[in-house]
């Protein structure tokens, strides 16, 4: 076992993290996308999983991507040698000097980049990703001045590869019109090129196969939450690796027509027996949990009763052996997060990230 969070000691909330889970959800991708390499999306410390360890057990990966330089530097520090993007690019010519220096690729997404880049003077050349606006309207140039970028990156001494990408802005519902529409934008931009592209989020892994070009790049399908609305996890073949546990510090009786915690906003319509856990949304459980999301303790799956606390909710135990110190499951192996992030108008990604951010963490 090893520490990811130091600072987390004292909570008691905690988090493990699976490794085999992990390998198993890369298999997945890999059976998806047979033919394309694959660049594991590990930004924000890997959804909350931890970026190191993540890198660590993910290392038959093609390549990695994060969001910001520091998180590519990090790595680079920690020994990691695998070819590297940055979703969101260097800032200014000095980090791009140290991402030729480290071997790290940038994304190309706005004209100043490209100036920048064009302009330097780079002892070694970088491989630069043109992100192309396709209909997201987030980061990426538009689509119609590709050829122009693409050529000047090309012609320049400074620049090692260039790729293309886009990203998908509804992949999750496989049925939405934009998926086809940015798909036969990026292929009509292309068309003439010859060059390896990149689309495919974990939604798009699943279920657009004609997008997955030379590069796919999943993330929370890697860490085993279902990328696509209402498909679960379990049915893709995808294992939780974050495990959310916390444990049960009281058991206590309430009589019909008691309130319980902030608000008042569960009132017992019968008499009760209630557990307190310690984790709250201190913890990373989500604030918004409603009233009845799932809890597992003691191979049974138990309701939040009330609002959640900073460092406890409250469950009904009612029917449930019990006793503090019995271990409490808020998601994982037991119960998937996507259940969790359902019921308080959230999504597993900004789940695992709060967890994975606030909890003391360790490998399983
Ligand atoms: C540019 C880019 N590519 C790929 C991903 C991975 O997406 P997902 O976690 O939905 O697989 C992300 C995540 O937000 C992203 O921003």
């Amino acid at each position: 076992m090893s520490e990811e969070s130091s600072s987390h000691l004292w909570r008691r909330a905690r988090v493990l993290i699976n490794s085999d889970a992990l390998l198993n959800n890369l298999n997945r991708v890999r059976e998806y996308s047979p033919n394309s390499q694959v660049m594991a999306v590990i930004k924000a410390n890997a959804y909350g999983h931890g970026m190191l360890a993540a890198a660590t057990v993910l290392d038959s990966a093609d390549m990695f991507a994060v969001a910001m330089p520091e998180e590519a530097f990090a790595l680079r520090a920690s020994g990691c040698t695998k070819p590297l993007l940055v979703l969101h690019g260097f800032s200014h010519v000095d980090e791009l000097q140290k991402f030729a220096a480290l071997k790290i690729s940038t994304v190309i997404h706005h004209p100043q980049q490209l100036d920048e880049l064009l302009e330097s003077d780079l002892a070694t050349p970088v491989d630069a990703w043109l992100k192309v606006d396709t209909g997201m309207h987030r980061l990426g140039i538009p689509a119609d001045e590709t050829e122009d970028y693409f050529g000047r990156l090309r012609n320049s001494s400074n620049v090692a590869k260039v790729y293309v990408m886009s990203h998908f802005a509804n992949a999750d519902d496989v049925n939405n019109k934009l998926n086809n529409s940015q798909l036969e934008c990026l292929l009509k931009v292309t068309n003439d090129v010859d060059v390896d592209c990149s689309m495919a989020n974990s939604a798009a892994i699943i279920g657009m196969p004609k997008s997955h070009f030379e590069v796919v790049r999943p993330g929370i399908m890697l860490y085993g939450s279902s990328p696509i609305s209402g498909v679960t996890a379990e049915e893709l073949g995808l294992q939780a690796a974050m495990q959310f546990e916390a444990e049960l510090v009281a058991v206590k009786q309430l009589k019909a027509g008691d309130a319980v915690g902030y608000g008042s906003t569960y009132v017992a319509n019968r008499d009760m027996t209630m557990g307190i856990v310690a984790a709250g949304y201190g913890d990373g459980y989500p604030r918004h949990a409603k009233n009845g999301t799932p809890v597992w303790i003691n191979g049974q799956r138990c309701e939040l009763l009330g609002r959640v606390s900073m460092d406890s909710i409250s469950i009904d135990l009612t029917g449930v052996e019990a006793m503090a110190g019995d271990r409490v499951v808020l998601w994982g192996r037991e119960l998937c997060v996507d259940e969790i992030a359902a019921a308080s108008e959230s999504i597993s990604y900004e789940l695992l990230c709060n967890a994975g951010a606030a909890c003391f963490s360790l490998r399983e």
